[in-house]
């Protein structure tokens, strides 16, 4: 039984709202008790996927969830767009696989760092891409 015992939605609209995105994932995570390692983890995962909803989802939003489940307690992180999807996950998935000026290493790289990695893209809905740790 996991319980979401609080919840936030933050917009990614400017390049602002990613640093705040990352300042919010490291509030939330060292709240909910992570070491300064996955704490850092976690933030490097959010400014990945925060930056890719703005840059290619053209904005959209960030949900923070505070997860407790007998034991133990855990983050998670959505981030939605309705931009134009992803054609092929598999490839966006890959290291070095990028449309852009990037490395093609944010969307590997934070699934990585995440114990729970879940995405969903429609060309032409959007984007939601979930990244779960538990401590
Ligand atoms: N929210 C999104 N909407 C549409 N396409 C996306 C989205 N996120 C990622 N992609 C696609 O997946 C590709 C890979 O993303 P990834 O974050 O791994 O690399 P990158 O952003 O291109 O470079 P880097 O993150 O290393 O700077 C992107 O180039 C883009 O084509
Ligand atoms: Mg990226």
């Amino acid at each position: 039984m996991t319980d979401v015992s609080r919840t936030e939605t933050r917009p990614i609209r400017a390049s602002e709202d990613v640093v705040q995105a990352r300042q919010m994932a490291r509030a939330w995570a060292v709240e909910a008790g992570f070491t300064l390692v996955d704490q850092t983890k976690i933030v490097t995962a959010a400014s990945e996927l925060a930056r890719n909803t703005l840059v290619y989802g053209g904005g959209g939003t960030m949900r923070l969830e505070a997860l407790s489940a007998p034991g133990r307690r855990g983050l998670r992180l959505v981030f939605e767009d309705k931009g134009p999807g992803i054609p092929d996950i598999e490839r966006a998935l890959t290291d070095g696989f990028t449309t852009g000026s990037g490395l093609g290493l944010g969307l590997s790289g934070a699934k990585r760092l995440s114990s729970e990695f879940d995405i969903w893209s429609r060309v032409g809905e959007g984007t939601r891409v979930s990244i779960t740790r538990w401590r």
